[in-house]
């Protein structure tokens, strides 16, 4: 009974995660093992230096890419046993992204951006807008919705970025450098907005960063270093 609500709860777990890349004929191991579990409700963060396989394992548990070897599981269901279809649904579904440079479609309106993934997910249009709209006032964009991201700072595009990653109610959000592209007083109210939504909606978090701010703010931290999860830092 116990194991079973320990299992619920977890949102993702890595067992023994590893990536080769093939380099003409050379192979590039960015990640050696890696063991990781994020419970439902953590705000987490994930540093290492530069090369040593961030973004290779968000990309892995995001169902992004695929694993050498090793097992990714969402939920309890391990991710390689999904057809690509599968695996785009279970995306839609489960995962919400924050990339470093936004990823904001330039020429649709912030309110359109993040009325966007829910299109695939059969919502209706009125749906649709009463929701975007929802979400971009919680993120404090209430007043901008029909901006595009070159009529928007900075801050406020990687602010549409974070609506958007919740719109679809995801079991986990991954942030890669969220904070990476845009001032460090930005990135703190970033960091603030990220933090309430774990606070108030129990909202899970991921966040690659070489932000030092950004792994002060957060519960707990995986170090990474050649591929591997070297050492895990509980903050609070
Ligand atoms: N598509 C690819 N093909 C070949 N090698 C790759 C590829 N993507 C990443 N690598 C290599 O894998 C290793 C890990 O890369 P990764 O992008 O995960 O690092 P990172 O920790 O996110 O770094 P950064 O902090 O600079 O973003 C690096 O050595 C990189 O050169
Ligand atoms: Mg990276």
């Amino acid at each position: 009974m116990r194991d079973e609500v320990t299992k619920m709860s977890t949102v993702i777990e890595t067992q023994n995660l590893k990536k080769k890349y093939r380099m003409g004929n050379l192979d590039v191991s960015a990640l050696s093992g890696v063991n990781l579990r994020v419970e439902a409700g953590e705000f987490m963060s994930i540093m290492g230096p530069s090369g040593s396989g961030k973004t290779t394992l968000l990309n892995l548990i995001g169902a992004l890419d695929r694993p050498t070897e090793g097992k990714v599981l969402i939920k309890g269901t391990d991710i390689s046993k999904l057809n690509d279809d599968e695996l785009a649904e279970l995306r839609n579904r489960e995962i919400g992204f924050v990339f470093q440079f936004f990823n904001l479609v330039a020429r649709m309106s912030g309110l359109k951006n993040v009325e966007f993934p829910m299109a695939f997910a059969g919502v209706s249009q009125e749906a649709r807008k009463r929701r975007a709209t929802e979400l971009l006032e919680r993120v404090g964009l209430g007043d901008r919705l029909d901006h595009k991201p070159t009529e928007l700072s900075g801050g406020e595009q990687q602010r549409v970025a974070i609506a958007r990653a919740l719109v679809n109610n995801p079991s986990v959000v991954l942030c890669d450098e969220p904070t990476g592209n845009i001032d460090s007083k930005t990135g703190k109210e970033i960091m603030e907005i990220l933090r309430k939504l774990n606070r108030e909606q129990q909202q899970t978090f991921v966040i690659v960063t070489h932000d030092p701010f950004v792994a002060e703010s957060v519960d707990r931290i995986a170090h990474m270093q050649d591929g591997l999860i070297v050492r895990e830092e509980i903050l609070r």
